[in-house]
């Protein structure tokens, strides 16, 4: 394939991409540094490698039933070849299991089996086992290393870099949480074959966004690659894992407590979070939202004079190709404008509103919900 070069200023190109090779993306964030290490079939000796790169006595690994039963013996042998003792802490499948009353019992079983400031917390699952476990690891005796082995598309390319981690409360989503740096990400994309394609579509969303709002060059890629992406072939998935993975962390590298440039992040969110509230975040899932809140995003970017024409139907059209949804559901106007005033992004009356600039390209603007919905607009 061509090389996907960012061609902008100061956005760093991952370089040219060499068959199924493994491959490391840095996360610059000075003694917090770390690498994503990405490749293929190579559970086992992943879990060496993040044995060795935690150097810990003990390792409690925490994940899901699903992804326990598949996985977790091969990366329990590496870490244990790497002489670390391991036990495994299986938690119910589910959003619903990031809460206080789950953190609580994780507690408990980190010290009855002895978890010291000298051990570590590996996760391994999507992002609710990473969100989790990543919040018990930076507050347990104040904060012990952890490291991340996600296994679902949006945990590969979103929710395990930048060290955002957290639980719900039942008054919203991720309403407590630490920002704590893993020690590093460990992706071995084998894992996605067994994550249900709706699953992988949903994550997908997240990295067509990383593309929409920084790499022009990756989203032209993209566009020729999207089914294969889907059905995971090697030569498709390393790269655009590797390329998404890379946007991010220059992203975070550049804001990594989120002050402004890691807003763009949020991009089709503001709409997405509505949707989940509406839905009861029940019947669709997170990516799926985000499809919708994107195109939405991208046909007020238009609107409102940020981007030229034709922007929000390239979008739209590379998301439709990967079965995602972008209708926005239809409710009346002041369900969406109610929904937005409750938003957690919110400063005084304006929300902080991502728009395109085009493809490859996005800023953030301050507007009211009234004016991000005008009088007359109908989902
Ligand atoms: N920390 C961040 O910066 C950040 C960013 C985005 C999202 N998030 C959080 O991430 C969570 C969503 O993450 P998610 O979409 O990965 O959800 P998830 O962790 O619930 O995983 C989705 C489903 O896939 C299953 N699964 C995971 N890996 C599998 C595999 N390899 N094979 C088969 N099944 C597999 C899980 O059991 C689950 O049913 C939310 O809680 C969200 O708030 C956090
Ligand atoms: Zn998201």
């Amino acid at each position: 394939m061509a090389a996907m070069t960012a061609k902008k200023a100061g956005k760093r190109a991952s370089g040219a991409v060499r068959g199924r090779k493994r491959r490391t993306v840095d996360v610059a964030l000075g003694d917090r540094s770390y690498q994503i290490e990405i490749g293929d079939d190579w559970l086992e000796p992943l879990g060496r490698r993040v044995g060795d790169r935690l150097g810990a006595e003990r390792i409690a690994l925490l994940t899901v039933p699903t992804v326990a039963r598949r996985y977790a013996p091969a990366l329990t042998r590496g870490l244990r070849a790497a002489g670390a003792r391991v036990s495994r802490i299986v938690v119910p499948d589910g959003d619903a299991t990031k809460n206080l009353r789950q953190l609580g019992e994780l507690y408990d079983r980190f010290l009855d089996q002895g978890l010291d400031r000298h051990s570590a917390v590996v996760t391994l699952g999507g992002g609710v086992v990473g969100d989790l476990g990543g919040f018990a690891a930076a507050t347990f005796l104040r904060g012990i290393p952890f490291a991340q082995v996600p296994t679902t598309v949006l945990a590969m390319v979103d929710s395990s870099i930048g060290g955002k981690t957290g639980v719900n409360l039942k008054q919203g989503k991720n309403l407590v949480g630490a920002f704590h740096q893993p020690v590093g990400v460990y992706i071995d994309a084998a894992t996605l074959r067994s994550l249900p394609r709706r699953q992988r579509a949903a994550g997908a969303a997240e990295l067509i966004k990383a593309a929409a709002i920084w790499d022009a060059d990756f989203f032209d890629w993209l566009e020729s690659r999207i089914e294969a992406f889907l059905d995971l072939d090697p030569k498709v998935v390393l790269p655009a894992l590797e390329r998404a993975c890379a946007i991010k962390a220059q992203v975070v590298e550049r804001d990594e407590r989120e002050g402004g440039l890691r807003r763009l992040l949020n991009f089709g969110h503001t709409l997405a979070h509505t949707i989940e509230t509406h839905a009861r975040y029940r019947g669709i899932l997170h990516g799926e939202a985000v499809s919708i809140g994107m195109v939405f995003a991208a046909d007020r970017s238009e609107a409102l004079g940020f981007s030229p024409k034709g922007t929000r139907e390239r979008l739209q059209s590379l998301l439709e190709r990967a079965g995602l949804p972008t209708r926005v559901p239809n409710r009346p106007r002041r369900a969406y404008l109610s929904a937005m005033a409750v938003d957690k992004k919110k400063q005084g009356e304006e929300i902080h509103f991502v728009v395109l600039e085009g493809i490859g390209a996005a800023g953030t603007t301050s507007l009211r919900p009234r004016d991000i919905l005008p009088p007359g607009w109908k989902a």
